[in-house]
């Protein structure tokens, strides 16, 4: 059940505080397969702390290199009220940035995530409904399928007697195909973190090589800058968790920590395969369609590469395969979107070079809204081939890791899923995830000579809930339960 203990020699040389990093932030855990995560309201702050004490003695929860791979993994995030409970003190709470302190529920925030009509926040489900009790803190844990109940009933079973309300289980898988349930391998194009472990895997041609000021604070960005990060004052500090944010008298409590965004985004199987069972005579063209709106045929193979077939068909792909597959760019690979239609989900979420005039800029643009997905899919597959609804809840936990929620989840949310005008586009949104406020069918334009072909799509997804987090480093979570004892002396 426990996970390795960290190793004191690191295997790979890297300058990240791995034993200070949330072990979610710098590994998938591709081999846990399985994932519960518990929301939670924080009732007894002092009580709380105890118990962030004994779970950070437990070292489950870093990054630091492992010797065998954990059987199990925990992680933990807090959103802005649950920091509010553990440190009342306005300077520290202060330097937040404001879309983490404003969360997702704000009229303002919806309108600009588009989060409206049917996906508006008066229409999700408890805790994430915006008059629900709040939730304070999320934990992550991942297991194989296995192991997974076990660990579950193991942390449950604390959080009451420490002060903590359990508000929700989520519960999310990565099916052994890797399949998504609209049937698409998912989690193929992933940033990877410089100076991470998985730096190595990196070839030299990649674009996904990018640097850890993205996803964790403390480190430079693509930009060559430090991210911003919350801070305390140093006479908060008392146990000297947190190291001095240079050149100011503040201990830096941001440093080894990233941001974390949920999605709680139900899918319509049995109405993705309808549509394109009625709108499509043979499977072949109802499977290339399909793709066309996802950008990757379901293989995960992408369209750029292989436009006409899929050269995996059935078969899974075998190691690094996808990997290797992934380092292509629309202008030079498709510049008239005849391949990979400049709308398709991977065409708007990571443009490449494909923004604008400018290819070197539009790299370096999509380089800064890269973003680090950690979802899962909830619910059963809906059975192959069945068309009708089986009234069973289905679809993604979509999590997102990033050192910017504003620059990186809200601008590839608000400008590329949402914006009608994405790139040059005439009144479209992103295929499968985006929405027309009004609810109405959302065109897609594809590309062909001489005649291009126009989609009319209903909508697909529904948005049940979310929430922004911060994922702490270890420091700051000793800091977090130091303060409070601290506070209550
Ligand atoms: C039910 C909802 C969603 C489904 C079914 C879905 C499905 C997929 C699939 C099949 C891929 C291609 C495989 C891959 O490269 O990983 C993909 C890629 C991606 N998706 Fe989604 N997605 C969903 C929601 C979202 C949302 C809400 C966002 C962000 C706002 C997002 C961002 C991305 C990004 C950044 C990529 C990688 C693009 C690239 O680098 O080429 N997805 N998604």
């Amino acid at each position: 059940m426990l996970s390795a203990e960290p190793s004191e020699k690191p295997q790979v040389e890297t300058f990240l505080e791995l034993k200070e990093i949330q072990g979610i932030i710098v590994s998938g855990y591709g081999h846990l397969s399985h994932s519960k995560y518990l929301f939670v309201q924080i009732e007894s702050a002092e009580k709380a702390k105890d118990w962030l004490r004994s779970l950070l003695e437990n070292q489950r929860i870093t990054s630091a290199h492992w010797d065998t791979k954990p059987v199990s993994a925990v992680n933990l995030a807090l959103t802005y009220a649950g920091l509010q409970k553990l440190n009342t003190s306005e300077d520290f709470l202060q330097s937040f940035p404001k879309e983490f302190v404003e969360g997702m529920t704000t009229p303002k925030k919806s309108e600009q995530l588009g989060d409206l009509g049917i996906n508006a926040p008066q229409y999700w489900e408890k805790p994430y409904h915006p008059n629900s009790d709040a939730i304070d803190l999320l934990l992550i844990l991942q297991a194989g399928a296995e192991a997974l109940d076990a660990l579950h009933i193991e942390y449950e079973r604390q959080l009451e007697p420490n002060g903590l309300k359990l508000l929700t289980v989520e519960t999310g898988y990565i099916p052994a195909d890797s399949k998504e349930h609209f049937g698409f391998h998912d989690s193929i194009s992933q940033p990877i973190i410089e100076g991470s472990p998985q730096e190595s895997k990196v070839s030299n041609s990649t674009q996904d090589l990018t640097k850890a000021g993205e996803f964790i604070l403390g480190y430079l960005n693509e930009d060559g800058n430090y991210p911003s990060t919350p801070t305390a004052p140093i006479s908060q500090d008392k146990t000297h968790a947190l190291s001095l944010l240079s050149e100011t008298a503040l201990k830096d409590f941001g440093r080894n920590g990233s941001y974390f965004v949920f999605r709680k985004i139900a899918q319509d199987v049995a109405g993705f395969r309808q549509y394109f069972q009625e709108t499509f005579s043979t499977p072949e063209e109802r499977i290339l369609m399909m793709s066309k709106v996802v950008g990757r045929w379901p293989s995960g193979a992408p369209l750029v590469q292989a436009p006409d077939v899929d050269p995996l068909g059935d078969r899974l792909p075998e190691n690094d395969f996808l990997a290797n597959h992934n380092d292509f760019t629309y202008r030079t690979g498709d510049p008239q979107g005849f391949r990979c239609p400049f709308s398709s989900h991977i065409r708007r979420t990571n443009p490449r070079d494909a923004l604008g005039q400018d290819v070197g800029e539009s790299i370096k643009s999509s380089r800064r809204r890269r973003l680090l997905r950690r979802g899962a899919v909830y619910g059963d597959p809906l059975p192959q081939g069945i068309l009708e609804d089986d009234g069973q809840a289905r679809g993604l936990l979509f999590f997102c890791i990033n050192a910017n929620i504003r620059r990186q989840f809200e601008f590839v949310q608000q400008s590329w899923v949402n914006a009608p005008t994405f790139n040059g586009l005439y009144d479209e949104r992103d295929p499968l995830v985006g929405y027309n406020p009004d609810g109405s069918d959302r065109t897609m334009i594809l590309p062909h000579a001489p005649l291009s072909q126009r989609l009319s799509l209903p909508n697909f997804v529904t948005l049940k809930g979310g929430a922004y987090f911060f994922l702490p480093s270890l420091s700051a979570l000793n800091f977090l339960a130091a303060a409070s004892v601290q506070a209550q002396r």
